[in-house]
């Protein structure tokens, strides 16, 4: 293809395998440098300015992380693949952010490297004009917390990194508890806005009046219950992330506000003409298939298409089952942490038993099969009998179904075992503040916004449920994940 000859260096410290990359890819027109260490591979990436460099991430005495951004600093256009044994969240998200052209497992090598080199080498002939993007040389040394080695995750981790550093809206789909919001969050974590807000919003938990004003704010008098001015979260998230959750639930008349946030970055309060501004990245996320909710005319095609810019898909947890151990063993760690217990082991069975099974709930539904089965484990082996698969109360998912499922054979200790369950699981819930604020929110779901209704549902008075909306929205966080 090419006429002029190439150079790659190719960095590893196994010889055997530098030997193997030589034979699949040394041609007359392309030649193959190798180097066992880093710094060797350095000062023959100076030397030699090679077309493409493919180093392994464990490197002495640098890794091939600071090698890439060595390499990048030097030449900003420098073609870098790193590889791995493994694809650590974490790495795989750094080597994209900081540049690197693709992340490839050792294990599939055999099969896509000849593949990825060429479509490197093109793309090195093709744009050798600028890509800016800022060096970073610390690598932060925190948990990961998005598991997965399955090839779909690789490609989540990747696309995360690569559009970290952009301000370009991101839309993720997947159903309910394939982690949509965990993605959200990672996003804002490896971005430049991490050092400000990552705000959370429910767009399907909220009516439709309140909605307009949690997003925007209102002035004071805006409506009756508007008692003072309040800014709304798109104010709240100025400079850093807000993520709108299930926007395939967001009514119509709203959508074209936010369509004008996205095209000027340009709002107002609720009851106000002031015209604000706000630098806001936008994340949004939703179980529903957009493209039919445009087709009915219940999505607006203009804002489809100002939110889909990057999309990523995430995969249901059954058609991952590569992953479901290491969730598994993952939540079990996490458990065991968090509740100074003791760290239980998995029965072989019991993992099969999972990799069978069909995750309606997805990892959601596995993080709390795994939290009930600590509890309910009677030695230190988890086995088969102690895994309430299919069990409905934990299959439903509590912040988005509460609908869906019929509460008749909900019984009242069963729903309250629940709650206490859920709030073991997560130490951040404080159960009855918690529980207000969701009763809260739910009734006035139910009711919608209905607040003479809802008050009633609450047996509370009407100007206690005002109160009570005006202080839970002031509060920051409205997801509780
Ligand atoms: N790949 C993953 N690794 C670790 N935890 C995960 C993963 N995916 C989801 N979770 C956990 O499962 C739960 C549901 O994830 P969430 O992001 O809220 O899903 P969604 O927003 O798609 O409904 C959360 O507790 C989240 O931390
Ligand atoms: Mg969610």
């Amino acid at each position: 293809m090419a006429e002029k000859s190439q150079t790659i260096l190719v960095v590893d410290p196994d010889t055997d395998f530098l030997d193997w990359v030589r034979k699949q890819l040394e041609t007359p027109q392309i030649r193959v440098v190798t180097a066992t260490a880093s710094d060797e591979a350095y000062r023959a990436f100076c030397q030699n300015t090679p077309d493409l460099l493919i180093t392994e991430t464990h490197m002495q005495p640098f890794s091939g992380l600071e090698l890439l951004v060595k390499a990048r600093q030097r030449d900003p256009d420098a073609m870098v693949i790193l590889t791995s044994a493994f694809g650590t969240t974490q790495t795989v998200i750094e080597s994209m952010k900081l540049g690197a052209f693709d992340f490839i497992r050792k294990e599939g090598l055999p099969f896509n490297l000849k593949h990825v080199v060429n479509a490197a080498l093109t793309e090195q002939e093709q744009m050798r004009s600028a890509v800016t993007f800022k060096p970073q040389l610390t690598v932060e040394q925190h948990q990961d917390s998005i598991v997965g080695q399955s090839a779909a995750m690789q490609q989540v981790f990747k696309m995360v990194g690569r559009v970290s550093h952009s301000d370009a809206p991101v839309m993720i789909t997947g159903e309910s508890g394939s982690g949509k919001e965990l993605v959200a969050r990672a996003i804002h974590h490896y971005s430049q806005r991490s050092h400000k807000d990552f705000i959370a919003i429910n767009c399907a938990a909220i009516p439709e009046q309140l909605l307009e004003s949690e997003l925007f704010g209102h002035e004071k008098g805006a409506f009756t219950g508007a008692v003072a001015q309040r800014a709304g979260r798109f104010e709240q998230s100025n400079g850093g992330t807000l993520f709108l959750d299930e926007i395939g639930d967001m009514p119509l008349a709203l959508q074209s506000k936010i369509l004008r946030v996205l095209q000027e970055g340009e709002y107002s309060r609720v009851g106000g003409n002031e015209t604000l501004r706000t630098d806001v990245r936008i994340v949004a996320a939703t179980n529903k298939n957009l493209e039919q909710e445009v087709s009915r005319k219940a999505f607006r095609e203009d804002l489809f298409y100002r939110l889909n810019v990057v999309r990523i898909q995430l995969p249901p947890l059954r058609q991952r089952v590569e992953d479901v151990r290491l969730l598994a063993e993952y939540f079990l760690e996490k458990v065991a942490t968090k509740k100074h217990l003791p760290r239980l082991r998995l029965s072989e069975e019991a993992v099969r038993l999972m990799e069978t099974y069909p995750w309606p709930g997805n990892v959601r539904e596995l993080e709390n099969t795994i939290q009930r089965a600590t509890v309910l484990a009677t030695s230190g082996v988890i086995l088969p009998k102690d895994l309430p698969l299919g069990n409905e109360a934990f299959q439903r998912d509590t912040e988005e179904d509460a609908e869906t499922g019929s509460p008749a054979n909900l019984t009242k200790e069963s729903a309250i075992e629940f709650l206490l369950q859920t709030a073991q699981a997560n130490p951040d819930i404080q159960l009855l503040p918690w529980l207000e604020r969701e009763f809260t929110l739910h009734a006035m779901k139910i009711t919608r916004g209905n607040q003479v209704r809802a008050a009633k549902l609450l047996g509370i008075t009407r100007a206690t449920l005002r109160k009570r909306i005006e202080i839970f929205g002031i509060t920051k966080e409205l997801s509780i994940s």
